[in-house]
């Protein structure tokens, strides 16, 4: 073989393989799967007052962990998001309890620079940027693309920012937008604090100008879901454009005793949908 024969083979082989990666990335963006979305777990509580048959925080995280294994083998969760308020020192020790791969955010719990090392230390695949250390991020699975904000700074108060002295590197706003706007066409969003729907200012939710930009951009690039904790109450789910937005129940406890529970997803092309499973409370 020539050298203008070996470099059109060279080229041939390349072409097919880029075919075969194309192939393979539509097949993997058709490819419906799904995955577990847990909020609130605040392992450290003790048994609460009129629950206390669900045991401590750390029992009720992993009575989550045991109804996932009992669902049937279609709907076994691929990996499960944690929205924040872990409680790290209690929640780290359970990860060998969890045969999921298991991604996390900060919660206003995890607002120490301390909690947020550690956290981040025992995630390294997840809280990089451009390799290096960040508490926000993001992983693509099966072609598409989860991103993590960090929308809990200021030493743990109750109303979310995107930007603060304690929200690392600088510059989370501009790396949403590129996320947004990543290649692949399934994107799900995910923070602890939630979006104020209305763009208000409001106790318990992103504050009011972060909350405007953040439902402007959700408008604009319609990524298939976001998913927010915080809140300790009933899971509520609405629409912003193409996105949808839920606002997920603690599996911890949550305001008048109401059930404890997550959200199974499923992700398909058309986009995600959920159910809920309830773990106790209520009575
Ligand atoms: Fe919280």
């Amino acid at each position: 073989m020539d050298r203008r024969d070996f470099l059109k083979g060279l080229g041939t082989a390349a072409l097919a393989g880029a075919f075969a990666g194309g192939a393979a990335r539509a097949a993997e963006a058709g490819e419906e799967f799904h995955f577990a979305v847990v909020a609130d777990p605040h392992c450290a509580e003790g048994p609460r007052k009129g629950m206390e048959s669900l045991g401590t925080g750390t029992d009720r995280f992993l009575r989550c962990v045991e109804a996932m294994k009992a669902l049937p083998a279609a709907e076994q969760p691929d990996f499960v998001l944690v929205l924040g308020d872990l409680h790290t020192d209690a929640f780290l020790p359970l990860l060998k309890e969890v045969p999921y791969p298991v991604h996390v955010t900060f919660g206003n719990h995890e607002s120490t620079p301390e909690q947020r090392k550690n956290l981040r230390d025992a995630f390294p695949g997840d809280f990089t940027v451009n390799g290096e250390p960040s508490d926000y991020y993001s992983f693509t699975h099966k072609g598409a693309r989860f991103i993590s904000l960090c929308d809990a700074g200021l030493g743990g108060e109750h109303i979310g920012t995107l930007c603060s002295e304690n929200i690392r590197p600088r510059g989370q706003c501009e790396w949403l937008e590129a996320e947004l706007s990543a290649p692949e066409p399934r994107k799900v969003l995910f923070a602890h604090i939630p979006v104020e729907r209305n763009g208000g200012d409001r106790e318990m939710h992103l504050n009011r100008n972060d909350s405007r930009w953040m439902n402007a951009l959700l408008e604009e690039k319609g990524p298939d879901a976001a998913f927010f904790g915080h809140l300790h109450t009933p899971t509520e789910e609405y629409s912003n454009g193409k996105s949808r937005v839920w606002q997920v129940r603690s599996c911890c406890w949550n305001g008048g005793n109401a059930p404890v529970g997550f959200l199974l997803a499923r992700m398909t092309p058309g986009g995600v949908s959920c159910r809920e499973i309830l773990t106790g409370g209520g009575a």
